[in-house]
């Protein structure tokens, strides 16, 4: 099956009221590990490549392992630029391929957010590509202790309902990643901290209020952090510390029925792959076939977003909608 585009698997996923999993890739186990879990779940799913995957694997490596992917299955595949941080690296995606593309400027002045995404999104649309932008700053939920009302700062960390609005209309991205306390990484929160659910229902309502429909949002930092891999890792020779925290699966789905349509998980996909690999050296210490422990990490990423797919995303069963 050819690669599907990303508008198309939005509008059906928007329809069916499930979330795209968008699932970051670095090498052909992971690729693998994404792909057999949601062939076997019939769900469809956005592969995405950050700057990092690109330079780690090269983008010739990647588009080939993509494409071998893409010819071995059967459900709709997006390709997609994770966190593109110039116009450059945007074009380039574009120019190979990808089906959409982030371009970042969340960590700019409001204007220049704009102003860079407007020049993404004109070149982007004249070659049938769409484009996510980001408002507000995801620095996690940890860095705004003590501002008033844990959110919108003069930092202006947490996405602004009228301002997201405001930003849709002036870029014409054609999704916008928000800011509502979600972080990257394996350290998201301190204590009892959660998303700022009633945050994402305002920008929500405030979007379709303004006449811009069921806007697709984005949910990045969607990590759960699995305790059950944060030990297994430790047991076998992993130091994670004790204060590794992600997003509870249950935030997730209450994100995912107010409206986050494409939901980003790359940590959990490093966690689950590192558990793999240290239980099978950590076992057999004189094992030194990779595709040994390669094979143990697949299997755990695989099982990871199957769990992923079915369980939290509700994407499987809808390949074929
Ligand atoms: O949001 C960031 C993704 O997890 C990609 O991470 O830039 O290390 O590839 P990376
Ligand atoms: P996590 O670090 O929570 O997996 O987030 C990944 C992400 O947002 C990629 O863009
Ligand atoms: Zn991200």
């Amino acid at each position: 099956m050819p690669l599907t585009h990303t508008k198309d698997l939005f509008a059906k996923a928007l329809k069916g009221k499930y979330a795209l999993g968008a699932f970051n890739v670095n090498n052909m186990e992971l690729l693998q590990a994404i792909i057999e879990a949601c062939e076997e779940e019939k769900a469809p799913v956005m592969l995405q490549i950050s700057k990092g995957a690109r330079s780690y694997a090269n983008p010739v490596y990647l588009k080939k392992l993509i494409e071998a992917a893409v010819s071995l299955s059967t459900i709709p595949i997006a390709i997609h630029l994770d966190h593109g941080d110039t116009f450059e690296l945007c074009k380039d995606c574009i120019d190979e391929g990808f089906t959409s593309v982030m371009i970042d400027g969340s960590h700019l002045s409001f204007e220049k957010n704009v102003e860079i995404c407007n020049k993404v999104v004109e070149y982007a649309h004249k070659h049938n590509c769409v484009v996510e932008g980001e408002l507000g700053e995801l620095v996690g939920a940890q860095f705004d202790e003590g501002e008033e009302g844990g959110g919108y700062s003069a930092g202006g960390h947490y996405t602004h309902p009228e301002e997201a609005v405001k930003f849709v209309q002036l870029t014409k991205v054609d999704s916008l990643a928000i800011a509502i306390g979600n972080s990257h990484g394996a350290y998201k929160f301190k204590g009892e901290q959660h998303l700022d659910l009633e945050r994402l229902k305002s920008i929500k309502l405030a979007l379709s209020e303004n006449g811009l429909g069921d806007y697709p949002l984005v949910l990045h930092g969607a990590s759960s952090v699995p305790a059950d891999l944060v030990a297994e890792i430790n047991k076998y020779g992993g130091n994670l510390g004790n204060d590794t925290a992600g997003v509870p699966e249950a935030d997730i789905e209450i994100a995912r029925r107010v409206g986050c349509t494409k939901v980003n998980i790359d940590t959990d996909l490093r966690l689950a792959y590192t558990a793999g690999v240290r239980k099978v050296l950590a076992e057999n210490p004189k094992e030194f076939d990779p595709r040994k422990y390669n094979t143990a990490a697949r299997n755990s990423v695989k099982n990871l977003v199957r769990h992923k797919v079915k369980n939290v995303l509700c994407s499987s069963g809808h390949a074929f909608d």
